[in-house]
């Protein structure tokens, strides 16, 4: 077998952020650009040779044809085995079990997670280690490092691998295998959750309806919910993974599941319903006229952790990303559980999970998870609400109003501004951050500034250090501002600002209840003077 360096330049914009590469696909499809990614992660990593790879990817545009140029470099950098999950497909979940259940050296992923796909779409690329976490900050760094100074790449002459088949090919001293990408996560899911309980809720007559968005979960949602757990076909909608998403943005919040939304809130209601996004990490939860908001689900997870066999005795601890409203801390306190706040980015939990310091944990942007796998995990927080309706026999709206009446009720929103023109963010930020000293005890609208501080993060593991990670503004009335840059934008920049409050009352307004902390908001942040009136605006 023909295995020869090509000769490559660096590009000035291949920079691994908290959750990879994640690029337009036109900018993937320069010259050599895939190949410098892919092999500056391998130059990055030691003693992999005759050791497991796996691909694997949720099925967008450019998902094939990736697949094969990675095959080809696999084989040339003499990994052993390559394990590629049949049509290309598989979930970033799934990825994170198989890692382990293969005890693979690592595994590429490729993915944009919830971002758009198609022609015009984004596209991503993003490596997991050995214990099925996402790359640790230092190594994407490594591997930034590198791209900056790529000058060749391993390739190798071998025909295209046929991926429509569960198959076996050795070439040369590696071996090529084209599994099932369903199969394992499924019985793995089984091992988790009472999968008769479910059964029975089902047969019971209780309805769901699960938007796949055209994305990767389709094939595991299909297989686990109708076929496993005995739900009515039809159950799984946009079940087919499209390389554009069929157009849909497979993002499941109340914005773009906006079908499975309306459905929810109409008379034909079902039960649950539910939705995952394009690389099946991401889950959203709806009751009959009622959204459960990411925060609230995952302190119902904690409520009912050890209620769910494969968790007994292992409830360790939790964290949540510090945008993420604190019920979470209020359930682990009255549970004496300890309680953490990490940057946003799932790596920040990979050391607390492993450690055993958390079993459980989450962010505000539909992610939950535990050390069941080492990503969020969309399906499983799925199926953890399955679970626990078919438990207690109650209603999601009932589980959330009893958890609010017990540790009060967290309103939220996430306002995002996003702009081609990525400095006036930094210059927003700065500005803010300058005025850090002069803020507290000064009065905006009806709250009174209490502590501002620059968020920074000292691993409790590794005592590594992640700064500047926002600004985090606490007021009075129970109030919260946290101000930070997107780190997963494909281009330009996004400024996220995020308001949190508890409310003292038992029914206040849910539509009003925010407003005066959003005219705080903006006092504060004097946004439109810092990015005009062109950002594109959105809040969920
Ligand atoms: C966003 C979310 C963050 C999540 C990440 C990857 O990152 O806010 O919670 O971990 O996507 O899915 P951001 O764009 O805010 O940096
Ligand atoms: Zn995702």
């Amino acid at each position: 077998m023909d295995i020869f360096a090509v000769p490559t330049k660096p590009y000035s914009d291949q920079t691994f952020g908290t959750s990879g590469l994640r690029k337009k696909v036109s900018v993937f499809g320069q010259e050599h650009y895939l190949e410098n990614a892919v092999q500056s992660i391998f130059d990055c990593l030691d003693n992999f040779e005759g050791k497991t790879l796996i691909i694997g990817g949720d099925g967008r545009y450019y998902n094939n044809h990736a697949l094969q140029v990675i095959i080809k470099m696999a084989v040339a950098n003499q990994f052993g085995h390559i394990i590629v999950g049949q049509d290309g497909l598989l979930s970033t979940p799934a990825v994170s079990h198989l890692i382990q259940k293969r005890q693979a050296f690592g595994a590429i992923i490729l993915t944009a997670s919830h971002n758009p796909g198609g022609k015009e779409g984004d596209f991503g690329i993003k490596y997991n280690i050995s214990t099925g976490a996402p790359a640790p900050a230092a190594l994407g760094e490594a591997f930034s490092k590198r791209c900056a100074n790529i000058d060749r790449y391993w390739t190798s002459k071998i025909p295209d691998i046929d991926l429509s088949k569960q198959s076996e090919i050795n070439i040369s001293s590696t071996l090529i295998e084209i599994i099932d990408p369903v199969i394992d996560y499924a019985e793995y899911c089984q091992e988790i959750f009472d999968f008769e309980a479910i059964k029975k809720l089902f047969s019971s007559g209780f309805k769901m309806t699960f938007d796949a968005m055209n994305a990767v979960t389709g094939p595991y949602a299909k297989y686990i919910f109708e076929e496993k757990l005995g739900a009515t076909p039809g159950t799984v909608v946009h079940g087919k993974p499209l390389p554009d998403f069929g157009g849909l943005h497979p993002e499941p919040n109340l914005t773009y599941a906006k079908d499975l939304v309306d459905l929810a809130y109409s008379e034909q209601a079902p039960d649950l319903c539910a939705a995952s996004d394009g690389d099946g990490d991401r889950y959203m939860i709806l009751g009959k006229s009622f959204f459960v908001t990411p925060a609230d689900s995952l302190a119902v997870f904690a409520e009912y952790m050890e209620k769910i066999p494969f968790y007994k005795g292992k409830f360790y601890g939790a964290a949540r990303s510090m945008p993420t409203a604190a019920i979470l801390d209020a359930v682990c306190q009255k549970l004496k559980k300890e309680c953490y706040q990490t940057p946003t980015g799932w790596k920040f939990f990979g050391n607390l999970l492993e450690s055993q310091k958390i079993s459980l944990c989450g962010e505000e942007s539909f992610g939950a998870g535990t050390f069941h796998v080492m990503e969020k995990d969309g399906l499983w927080a799925i199926l953890f609400w399955l679970n626990i309706l078919a438990l207690t026999g109650e209603s999601p709206k009932k589980i959330v109003q009893k958890l609010w009446k017990k540790y009060g009720r967290f309103y939220t929103k996430t306002y995002s501004y996003h702009t081609d023109a990525a400095k006036d963010v930094d210059h927003l930020i700065d500005a803010l951050s300058s005025k850090i000293p002069t803020l507290p005890g000064k009065k905006i609208n009806n709250f009174v500034v209490q502590k501002v501080y620059l968020f920074d993060y000292t691993d409790p593991v590794t005592n590594e250090k992640t700064t500047n990670q926002g600004v985090v503004i606490d007021l009075s009335e129970d109030a919260r501002i946290f101000v930070r840059k997107s780190g997963t934008s494909s281009s330009g920049a996004t400024l996220k600002v995020y308001l949190s409050q508890k409310s003292k009352t038992s029914t206040p307004d849910p539509a009003l209840f925010l407003t005066d902390l959003e005219t705080a908001m903006q006092d504060l942040l004097q946004i439109q003077k810092y990015m005009g009136n062109k950002a594109e605006v959105s809040a969920t």
